[in-house]
């Protein structure tokens, strides 16, 4: 599915969201308060919109992600490595940090993905997981259906693949309730996980220390 959207996929991402992804990427750099010239995975790194950030920062990133075409479509080249979030072609304790965007709503249990992060992250090194919320505010969540349900799928269609966009709106529901996301970090070797929601509830973000005694 990926591979089908690649093309188009910064194109409907940036006019879906109207630009609110960019921000969203920004404030989750930040919470990675990385030290210069850390080395940071991108995992379902897509087309490498954190692959470039980083690099842009100082930082050496290493995308990888399931899909060659998502990788292929990146507008400018960087590392990349075809590989799966759940057996990741990298060594133990390898890295300061990982990143995760818009790719834990297609995961079907997440502690596997979390012991994969816990291994190859080094003993105090940070996290940082961002994916699509519902908004918890009554007014604001009509409207976030509407553009999720209805919005979405359409411009999805007009632009790309319009059974894809119908998908990733419904994968939303696939997550689960934030204090099993936080548990779940604590049992894999995190510790200090937070989740904080962004630009209006409409995005969120878990942050987790790897411990550093592991
Ligand atoms: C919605 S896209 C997000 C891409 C990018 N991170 C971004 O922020 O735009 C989800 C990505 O997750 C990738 N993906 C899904 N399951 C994966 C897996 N098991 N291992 C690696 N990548 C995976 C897909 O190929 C796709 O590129």
């Amino acid at each position: 599915m990926f591979d089908t959207i690649a093309p188009r996929y910064d194109l409907v991402n940036r006019l879906m969201t109207f630009r609110l992804d960019v921000r969203v990427r920004r404030q989750t750099l930040l919470a990675l308060d990385l030290p210069f010239g850390a080395k940071v995975l991108d995992l379902a790194c897509g087309t490498g919109d954190f692959v470039r950030a980083l690099a842009k920062l100082g930082h050496t990133p290493v995308g990888v992600d399931l899909s060659y075409g998502m990788m292929a479509a990146a507008p400018e080249p960087g590392r990349y490595v075809q590989g799966d979030l759940l057996a990741l072609p990298v060594a133990d304790n390898s890295v300061d940090a990982a990143v995760c965007g818009y790719a834990l709503r297609n995961l079907v249990s997440l502690p596997p993905f979390f012991g994969e992060l816990a291994r190859v992250v080094k003993p105090g090194g940070r996290v940082a997981l961002v994916d699509v919320s519902a908004p918890e505010n009554r007014l604001l969540r009509v409207g976030f259906d509407i553009h999720f349900n209805k919005i979405v799928p359409f411009v999805g269609g007009l632009f790309s693949d319009k059974e894809a966009y119908s998908y990733l709106p419904k994968s939303v529901a696939y997550l689960p309730p934030p204090d099993e996301v936080l548990r779940m970090f604590g049992e894999a070797g995190f510790e200090s996980a937070r989740r904080q929601q962004l630009t209006m509830g409409i995005a969120q973000m878990y942050v987790a220390n790897r411990s550093a005694e592991a």
